[in-house]
């Protein structure tokens, strides 16, 4: 059976294999991407990146409609323990393995959404296929060292700009992450993001010779 990788719009995306999922994000009540509605999704697992409403979103909802677990930094799981889900708090640099192979909490610089936490982003193994997820986070150049466990087969990372990095230090990101297949993330939502992700794929594939791929929100693809 293949893994594929459901894109909703914005950060929130979802990985299953079989019936298994992890949903990343899960931005749905308000995201004016307006893919999919919290009570459609069906998953054992939720990653969250950080607090902020667009990522945090619909997640306690999931969580109990699936009986799902949460996993993020211990702030967050704090926040969603006290709203009656299951969690495994991690640490950055903390990774846990789970039954379809392992998340690790790696940084991102961003605000954290909740008192006294850190962002992050995660590098994941779901299946076998290894991508990293950066959450919200603007350019550091130890993205370089998420690829020394092997190979990542993909990466997504925001491009829309006044909140996170925009397109040209996205492209440089890619270049250092060097994933397989560069996704971007995070445009569009609203008019302060309004990025083309076709000019990022351009300037990664011209200046960097990297491939990117624009998955459509509300489609899916096979990893
Ligand atoms: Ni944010
Ligand atoms: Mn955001």
């Amino acid at each position: 059976m293949v893994n594929t990788l459901t894109y909703f719009g914005h950060a929130a995306f979802m990985l299953t294999h079989d019936d298994q999922s992890i949903v990343f994000d899960p931005f749905f009540t308000g995201n004016t991407w307006d893919k999919a509605k919290a009570e459609d999704i069906k998953a054992q697992y939720i990653f969250v990146s950080h607090g902020h409403d667009d990522h945090y979103g619909d997640t306690e909802a999931i969580a109990k409609a699936n009986d799902a677990l949460v996993i993020s930094t211990a702030e967050i799981c704090q926040k969603a323990a006290q709203g009656g889900c299951k969690t495994h708090p991690l640490h950055l640099g903390g990774k846990v393995d789970l039954p379809f192979g392992s998340i690790r909490l790696v940084p991102a610089f961003h605000g954290a959404g909740v008192p006294g936490g850190h962002a992050a982003g995660c590098l994941v193994d779901f299946y076998g296929t290894h991508l990293y997820f950066a959450g919200d986070t603007c350019l550091y150049s130890d993205m370089k060292l998420h690829n020394r466990f092997g190979n990542l087969d993909y990466a997504l990372l925001p491009i829309g700009d006044t909140y996170t990095m925009g397109i040209d230090d996205a492209a440089l990101a890619a270049s250092w992450v060097d994933a397989t297949v560069t996704i971007p993330i995070h445009y569009k939502t609203w008019p302060v993001i309004d990025k083309e992700p076709g000019r990022f794929t351009a300037l990664l594939e011209a200046k960097y010779k990297k491939s990117g791929l624009i998955v459509e929100p509300g489609t899916s693809i096979e990893l």
